[in-house]
């Protein structure tokens, strides 16, 4: 996928700061941490359009980044901030869950873990959660260049398992360092985009 623009668009607390147009968007999912800001940067080679951080939870707004005057990358906040209140964990959870319920616009949803480290409880409920609506996915494991190339198919194995994902979604190892699986992404997105909303996008109220 040849990226010609990419910018930020808007950064929304609530769905009446969302774009309009009806332009296709792809979400991005995961705990805090697991780098979603620095998937998008990577794949659009831009260093630092999406804010990144070492410290968790830096992405607090849903943020809309629009891609060739066509399509957005949605970055959601991240889950699973464990210094985070109940209070504002369960406001956070809310917010994302009316994005993913409410967004016609939604023709996919990227699923990141780390792929060193087996999937969490909260992964699991986010990937239960996604199958269950029927959102297109593609789980992206993280960071793979902190493991060698003979550990990949093995971790990917093992988020397959403990996410208990069907044959058909596909798992890549990614890398923002190196730029690893960025071409299967593509590939993914394309496909996706052309396709349109997601089923679960329309089912939900
Ligand atoms: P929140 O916005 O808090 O939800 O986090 P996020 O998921 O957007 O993570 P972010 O992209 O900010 O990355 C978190 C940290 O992990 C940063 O220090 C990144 O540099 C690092 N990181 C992200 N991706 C990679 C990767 O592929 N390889 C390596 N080595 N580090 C990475
Ligand atoms: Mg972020």
């Amino acid at each position: 996928m040849m990226i010609q623009k990419a910018d930020i668009f808007a950064l929304a607390v609530s769905p009446a700061q969302y774009p309009g147009g009806g332009r296709p968007e792809i979400a991005l999912s995961g705990r805090s941490n697991v780098g979603k800001s620095s998937l998008i940067n990577a794949f659009l080679q831009r260093k630092n359009l999406a804010r990144t951080s070492s410290t968790p939870g830096k992405t607090r707004t849903i943020n809309f980044y629009e891609i060739n005057e066509t399509w957005f990358f949605v970055d959601l906040p991240g889950y699973g901030y464990a210094k985070t209140s109940k209070e504002e964990r369960a406001s956070w959870g809310k917010f994302i869950e009316t994005y993913l319920t409410g967004r016609r616009e939604l023709a996919g949803v990227i699923l990141l873990i780390d792929l060193r480290h087996p999937p969490m409880e909260s992964d699991k409920t986010m990937a239960e959660w996604l199958l269950h609506y029927q959102f297109p996915i593609l789980v992206a494991g993280t960071k793979a260049d902190k493991l060698s190339r003979g550990q990949w198919s093995r971790q990917i194995s093992q988020i397959r398992k403990g996410l208990a994902l069907p044959a058909q979604t596909p798992v890549i190892a990614f890398s923002a360092v190196t730029g690893l699986g960025k071409e299967e992404l593509g590939l993914w997105l394309e496909e996706r985009l052309a396709a349109g909303n997601a089923p679960g996008a329309r089912g939900a109220e």
